[in-house]
């Protein structure tokens, strides 16, 4: 099978390294073309078109920032699809995003799946994912290979495109919600004079542990915050969870909290950095916010 990769970001480069290693021909493409010959050495033929990078493919993903992104690439990549090709769109753009996309596989005929990932840079690199699919059962059935190279498993969500990307919000409100949680939880054990890594000696194999919290906990304590998945990333998805519940009537206020301190943490000049930043926000953020401000 030949797999082509549009987004060779942190999420996209991995994901070429897992299906590499899987065996899968891989072809790349990145807008800024240097993040996408790096994966050159790796095996990947580098693109430097998204019309020549779906030549031939029999698998296209496409796992950019953000729907402006997607259709984009999408509206690039459409007259040249080939005929028997699936597109997997596994970017996080939310229900709405993935309409736009569907609107563009529609008018180009191309068989679409709405496929975002769970997961950040490490279970990318080592095919551990969990894909969240929908769509067409058979269409899904005909990515399989590709589905278990780059996950431990795949979810299915509905077959209605959309379902999917539904489903990645509910998670990531998740992923937002425990981080500011961790870090609320060690920013008062500093507070209260305790040595924060107590709290997560506390909770060890306990019902309410997690591996996520020892994990984001480390760089908290550590206070480097190398990304796996930057805030400005988690940032826009909540904003995405937020416009996509705006016409029910589910409680939001938790997640306006959330989406405000991550807006503080990406102000102090940490959007291109790890969630786990987040911690700054609580623990000193007038301190942080002076670090970082621009030398007169
Ligand atoms: N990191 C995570 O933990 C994680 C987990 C699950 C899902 N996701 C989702 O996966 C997607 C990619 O995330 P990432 O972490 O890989 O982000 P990233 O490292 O910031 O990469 C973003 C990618 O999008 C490309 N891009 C941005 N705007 C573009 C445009 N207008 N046209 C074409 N390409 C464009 C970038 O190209 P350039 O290199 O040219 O800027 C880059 O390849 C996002 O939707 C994110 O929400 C991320």
């Amino acid at each position: 099978m030949k797999v082509t990769v549009l987004g060779t970001g942190i999420m996209g480069s991995g994901m070429t390294h897992a299906l590499l290693t899987a065996g899968f021909d891989v072809t790349v493409w990145n807008r800024t073309p240097a993040w996408a010959s790096l994966l050159a050495s790796e095996g990947a033929a580098v693109a430097d078109s998204v019309a020549s990078a779906v030549e031939g493919a029999d698998v296209v993903i496409t796992m950019v920032f953000d729907a402006d992104a997607v259709e984009q690439v999408a509206t690039q990549m459409a007259p040249h699809f080939p005929a028997d090709a699936v597109w997997l769109q596994m970017s996080t753009i939310g229900v709405e995003g993935v309409k736009r996309a569907q609107r563009v596989a529609e008018e180009f005929a191309l068989a679409l799946i709405d496929a975002p990932v769970l997961g950040t840079k490490a279970p990318a690199n080592n095919g551990t994912l969990v894909v969240l699919a929908a769509g067409d059962p058979q269409l899904i059935e005909r990515t399989q290979p590709v589905l278990e190279a780059l996950s431990a498993k795949v979810v299915r969500a509905g077959e209605t495109i959309g379902d999917a990307s539904a489903l990645k919000l509910v998670c990531n409100m998740w992923i937002a919600s425990l981080t500011a949680g961790l870090a609320q939880s060690l920013a008062f054990a500093n507070a209260l004079k305790l040595d924060p890594s107590l709290f997560l000696e506390a909770i060890t194999g306990g019902t309410n542990d997690t591996p996520f919290a020892h994990l984001k906990g480390a760089s908290m304590l550590a206070d480097e915050f190398p990304t796996s998945f930057a805030v400005a990333s988690l940032l826009k998805d909540i904003g995405l969870a937020r416009n996509a519940t705006a016409s029910t009537s589910v409680n939001t206020e938790l997640a306006e909290t959330l989406e405000h301190i991550f807006k503080d943490t990406d102000q102090m000049g940490f959007g291109g950095e790890d969630i786990a930043a987040i911690y700054r926000d609580f623990l000193r953020p007038a301190a942080a916010t002076e670090e970082r401000a621009p030398q007169q």
